[in-house]
């Protein structure tokens, strides 16, 4: 501001239009009620030339002081009727942004409650589930809880076996309950230590031919860290019928890990040996996102089921070959997902399974 302007007198009537025409001219001008309150303070405020040249009045001859007064009377109400016709436009208009901006549509649907996200396991199982079902397969689920000839006996593990030791298996009605050793192993209730009895449970409710895909909980003795959890998942594979060869075993789980893992993965097995299955083989998939550049890494188990495990569930082996397949689904996840820990799938955090998105949402 020019001295000249700050020096404005009360008499000086171009001086004071001007003034007066450039205070309209700003208020007019702002565009929101910020702008108008700076606006106010440069030509209404303290510092303002029609502020100054109201003080001048007093310092006038007494003869000067009507005229000054008249002028100056005037042009402070036409700067306040300016100052008041912009406040009330600016305040109308941030009104209506507010009221447009906040717009509620009363008549919407609202979701009270957050919906959350299905577990990626569960997600997985569905996708197990219809796959095998895509191939004629039906699927068979045995229980948690389980009589250790299940679980043992019938798949042909010797009753020295190591998984059998406590350090494994859960126990729910304990040796020392039950007595002599035959009748033990009849009547010891465990948690399932794998999948497979089902396997036995489904041969015998059902006979053969059969092809059953058998996905659920599993339960064994390890503490929680980032590998290993006392309660995991498995999904077992048991196909039954005349004619069965390892060629059918390889082809099934060749067009399960490319439904699993993408057109690229294959499956390989290794020699290996399983109570209930002879021969059998570890299954190595192929693995192009391995840590360290593409490889191989363990997947499951699988073999052609032990003639011993047939006739255990009241198939006769001299008709009826079988080939059977096993593995950890927290393992197919992390895999599949590049999960590293897997106490994030433990632990029930809606935040993690968001991330594998609301498909299957109420599973
Ligand atoms: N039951 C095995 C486990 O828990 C996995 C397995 C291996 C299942 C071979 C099978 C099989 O059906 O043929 O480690």
């Amino acid at each position: 501001m020019s001295e000249e302007v700050i020096g404005l007198s009360p008499l000086d009537e171009a001086g004071i239009a001007a003034a007066v025409a450039a205070a309209q001219a700003a208020f007019a001008q702002a565009s929101t009620l910020e702008e108008l309150k700076v606006a106010r303070l440069a030509h209404s405020g303290d510092n303002a030339p029609i502020t100054f040249a109201n003080t001048q009045i007093k310092a006038l001859d007494k003869a000067d002081k009507p005229t000054a007064g008249k002028l100056m009377g005037a042009a402070r109400k036409a700067i306040q009727t300016a100052l008041g016709e912009a406040s009330a436009r600016l305040e109308a208009e941030a009104e209506a942004r507010v009221l447009a901006e906040e717009k509620v549509d009363v008549t919407a649907p609202v979701r009270r409650t957050p919906q959350g996200a299905a577990h990626p396991l569960s997600v997985l199982i569905s996708d197990i589930s219809d796959f095998f079902v895509g191939m004629g397969w039906e699927i068979a689920e045995g229980p948690e809880i389980e009589h250790e000839w299940f679980n043992f006996d019938a798949l042909n593990f010797g009753s020295d076996h190591p998984a059998r030791q406590m350090q494994d298996t859960f126990y729910i009605c304990g040796v020392e309950q039950v007595g002599g050793a035959d009748f033990e192993s009849l009547t010891s209730l465990i948690m399932r230590t794998h999948t497979s009895p089902v396997q036995s449970h489904e041969m015998l409710r059902r006979g053969a031919p059969l092809y059953i895909a058998c996905p659920g909980k599993t339960f064994r003795t390890d503490a929680l860290d980032a590998t290993h959890t006392p309660v995991f998942h498995q999904v077992e594979g048991l196909a039954v019928d005349k004619g069965l060869t390892m060629a059918h075993l390889k082809g099934t789980l060749d067009h399960f890990a490319k439904a699993m893992f993408g057109p690229q993965a294959r499956t390989r097995l290794r020699p290996s040996f399983f109570p209930f299955t002879e021969p059998s083989a570890e299954m190595d998939l192929w693995f192009p996102q391995k840590k360290g550049g593409p490889g191989w890494i363990e997947w499951g188990g699988c073999g052609m089921v032990n003639p011993n495990v047939l006739i255990n569930a009241g198939i006769d082996p001299q008709e009826y070959t079988g080939f059977a397949f096993g593995m950890g689904l927290e393992r197919t996840l992390m895999l599949r997902h590049g999960i590293a820990d897997m106490r994030d799938m433990v632990e029930g955090d809606e935040r993690f399974s968001l991330q594998f998105g609301t498909r299957g949402r109420g599973i």
